[in-house]
């Protein structure tokens, strides 16, 4: 059966209700979006390909929490006395170690999540939670397992890969240390080869410090990202070494095509690199090689090559068309080593007159900034639920995100490259220390490849290096630019400026970004002429989602676009980026509320209000202004909810965001006035509270397409479950995410239910967080039950490797309130391939 879709409708001249079809709609092709998860056929899982091996090492770890203060309650670690005296010395890190007492868990891991919130008044931005040097017992945790290495690895070299940790790590294998990292989001990994029991169990232990910072928002703590076995031949592909630049003319792409090979074996080698080119559907269509080399002991050799593809299908926003290239490095015959790298053909072009093309067609950044934790899970986010974050920022009309302020995890990356989203990919720290490049060679290294990826960023920002330091400044921004370019040769640089771009690291920035401060670029602008700009982070327009009055004592803020003070509201920003030609668009602070910086208020706030959607992803009403203004679909969306008891007579303000001519609005089937909607803006009237149903009806050519109501419902006496799929793999890793709504006796969702709901899982899954968008809420991440917050919370649960069914059961938590009807759902769990695993 063709399906209909609101489009067909509004053409057929019928009017639909926002209300209902929107809501459904929109988590039904969020979920559409979702269901492209690629499980087991992620890249980072097909990246290796034989002879190498790539295990996912994240389950099955031991874990308990040590201390920063006492050596006694850290295992003896820090003593003080000879600590690292001999290579083998470290009995943790043995066999005849005893964790038996420890927790048994799977990685991705962040304990921060799992601690209780303490007031603190000395740093309110982290998101309470007993982190830092003041808090030793908290602060410290001990990852430890066992795994076998075959007796025939020997001869392979084998590194242990981490995707990023928070933050201090020392990472111990049989008694010995590898090697430590210092810093809380770019991938590190250690060489075990020397160190490993051939044919025999093996110990590893990370000790994982979290007592310094590298942001001022929300960070985790712990293996917060996957960990990887990689086993190569000793002439293997250097890591990250591997790229593939596109260069379009007409309907053909030249592919530029270089690696690197190293010999960490016994004798020289005569090596040569292929490349086999598969278009988006898996079909070789061209191939290169590089002519044989010949390469030291202990040597690194670079071989490049080119080769041409004939109308190539491009990348872009609406088809993310992606390629891929296998890697192989060859000796006498034999393939030794190799990979496979996923990339896009496309065109990125920033002008400073006309704003951005991707492909030769002119694109406005709809952007957003984004941290990286979500509702229930903290910073250790497993990977369909990056694509579900992606889903509902694409709904709502946005094509870009920004990784705000830190490298990415692979499977964000990953889901912009398949789902068609663009990035701005930022480092962490600004700076030309050995670290502060290390870390952003490693981001450009990564990511090179990725076409989602248009610039880079190398910092926001910095308020030293931009005023008093600028000299210092403008050194270090140019060494982090040049080193980019070396890089990477086909992208721009920039970072994101918190001023007026005018001297320090600005000058050395391809193109330039501004954050705030709308009444800067149309000076720099006509200054400048000839540099292109952005708008790097905008707006900080906060709200409390479904809340419609500010109360300092309750924390609250209401819905209808408020700003904080060097802010620009939604409309206002998008107003502006949105009507000037030569302005690429920008990322608007935030998309989904975070944890930490809870502005303007403090304790008892956990987390943000800047976001356009709340902690779990459900839309603020801001949402429906992008929507109407960046996506494509009509859009009709009236507020506040029609609840207000007690509020008989009063002047409500009630808001339409709406993409069409004109919308009238109606109390109780009596017209009160239609207004024109202006562009980029909205339509407000004063309406006197009565209960039952206010509508809005918008109107395009004169004719009515699309309505939205509110009604006044009765109180809670039921419970909704939806999934966002209704089925997911069985591979121990995939997880649903389920909206947990609160409906009058009369099925309708009542948009001020605030009941206590608790949580049955059976069968082959398990609950992994729960949330309910609350800013104020200091309940549990992790127990089984939660209040709804303005008739919403959200339960994610986890596959197990068991193929069947997770039946979700939700009933009334405690004695209090009325009585509710459970819901229950189920979630099929399908067997699959899992990707391939340390045992
Ligand atoms: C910006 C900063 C962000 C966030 C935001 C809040 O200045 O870059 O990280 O703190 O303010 O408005």
């Amino acid at each position: 059966m063709p399906r209909i879709t609101r489009r067909d409708l509004l053409h057929s001249g019928m009017a639909l209700s926002a209300s209902s079809l929107l809501a459904r709609s929109a988590w039904g092709r969020a979920a559409a979006m979702v269901s492209g998860y690629p499980g087991a056929a992620s890249a980072e899982a097909l990246a290796a390909v034989a002879p190498r091996e790539h295990l996912l090492f994240d389950a099955g770890w031991k874990f308990t929490l040590g201390n920063g203060a006492d050596p006694a309650k850290d295992l003896g670690f820090g003593n003080g006395q000879g600590d690292f005296a001999k290579t083998g010395d470290f009995e943790f890190a043995k066999a005849k170690f005893d964790d038996s007492k420890w927790r048994t868990l799977n990685l991705p891991h962040d304990w921060a999540v799992e601690l209780p919130f303490v007031r603190d008044e000395v740093q309110n931005s982290h998101g309470f939670k007993p982190l830092g040097r003041r808090y030793p017992e908290t602060s410290v945790g001990w990852y430890r397992r066992e795994f076998d290495i075959p007796a025939t690895d020997v001869g392979r070299r084998i590194w242990i890969e981490f995707d990023g940790a928070f933050r201090d790590v020392f990472v111990f294998v049989n008694g010995c240390f590898i090697g430590r990292n210092d810093n809380g989001y770019a991938p590190f990994r250690f060489d075990l080869t020397d160190f490993l029991a051939y044919g025999k169990k093996n110990y590893i232990v990370a000790r994982v410090d979290a007592s310094f910072g590298d942001g001022w928002f929300y960070e985790g703590a712990g293996i917060y990202r996957h960990v990887w076995l990689t086993k190569t031949d000793a002439l293997n592909l250097g890591k990250w070494e591997s790229y593939v630049r596109s260069e379009l003319a007409g309907n053909a792409a030249t592919l530029t095509l270089g690696t690197k090979v190293q010999n960490e074996g016994k004798q020289a080698e005569s090596a040569r690199v292929k490349w086999q080119i598969l278009d988006p559907a898996g079909k070789p269509v061209a191939s290169a090689e590089a002519p044989a080399q010949s390469i030291a002991v202990d040597g690194s050799v670079t071989f490049t090559s080119t080769v041409k593809l004939a109308n190539p299908e491009l990348w872009s926003v609406d088809a993310p068309n992606l390629y891929q290239a296998i890697v192989t490095v060859e000796a006498a015959g034999k393939a030794r080593d190799a990979e496979r790298v996923s990339f896009g053909v496309r065109t990125a072009k920033f002008t400073a007159d006309k704003g951005f093309f991707l492909n030769g067609k002119s694109v406005k950044i709809q952007g957003t900034c984004n941290h990286q934790d979500h509702a229930g899970v903290g910073a250790a986010v497993p990977d369909a639920l990056q694509w579900f974050r992606l889903a509902v920022l694409r709904e709502m009309g946005g094509n870009a995100v920004r990784t705000s302020h830190n490298m990415p995890t692979p499977e964000w990356v990953e889901a912009c490259d398949r789902m068609g989203m663009m990035m701005m990919c930022e480092t962490r720290q600004m700076s030309a220390n050995p670290e502060g490049m290390a870390q952003l060679e490693t981001m450009v290294k990564r990511y090179r490849n990725s076409p989602s990826i248009i610039l880079w960023s190398v910092g926001n920002e910095e308020n030293h290096l931009q005023g008093p330091m600028a000299e210092q400044g403008a050194r270090i921004a140019a060494d982090m630019v040049r080193r980019c370019h070396e890089l990477d040769p086909t992208r721009v640089v920039s970072a994101a400026v918190n001023g007026d771009n005018e001297k320090g690291v600005s000058d050395a920035f391809d193109i330039i970004g501004f954050n705030y401060a709308l009444n800067l670029p149309d000076k720099f602008h006509k200054e400048h002429p000839e540099r292109p700009i952005y708008g790097s982070e905008t707006s900080s327009a906060i709200g409390t989602r479904g809340v419609y009055s500010s109360d300092r004592l309750r924390n609250t803020i209401n819905s209808y676009d408020g700003v904080v003070p060097w802010g620009e509201t939604a409309e206002k920003w998008w107003m502006f980026y949105g009507t000037r030609e030569w302005e690429a668009g920008g990322f608007a602070w935030t998309g989904f509320d975070y944890r930490g910086e809870p502005t303007p208020y403090g304790w008892p706030s956990i987390n943000s209000q800047f976001g356009i959607v709340d902690m779990c992803g459900f839309p603020k009403d801001n949402f429906y202004y992008y929507k109407a203004w960046w996506g494509k679909d009509p859009v009709v969306h009236l507020f506040p909810h029609w609840n207000w008891e007690g509020r008989q007579g009063d002047e409500i303000p009630v808001w339409v965001y709406s993409n069409l001519d004109e919308v009238e609005l109606f109390v109780n089937g009596k017209s009160i006035g239609s207004q024109k909607v202006p562009h980029l803006g909205h339509v407000e009237w004063k309406v006197r509270y009565e209960p039952g149903v206010i509508e809005a009806r918008g109107s395009k050519d004169g004719k009515v397409v699309l309505t939205d109501k509110r009604e006044t419902t009765g109180p809670t006496a039921a419970i909704r479950l939806t999934a966002d799929r209704s089925e997911i793999n069985a591979d121990g890793e995939d997880v649903a995410v389920i909206k947990v709504e609160g409906l009058d006796k009369e099925g309708r969702p009542v948009p001020i239910a605030d009941n206590h709901i608790g949580f049955t899982i059976k069968g082959n899954g398990a609950l992994i967080g729960v949330g309910n968008g609350d800013p104020n809420c200091q309940e549990s991440d992790k127990a089984p039950k939660r209040s709804l917050f303005n008739g919403l919370a959200q339960v994610i649960v986890q596959a197990t490797k068991e193929p069947g069914e997770i039946q979700i059961e939700a009933h009334k938590d405690g004695w209090e309130g009325p009585n509710l009807t459970p819901a229950t759902i189920t979630i099929r769990t399908k067997r699959v391939e899992s990707r391939p695993a340390v045992a």
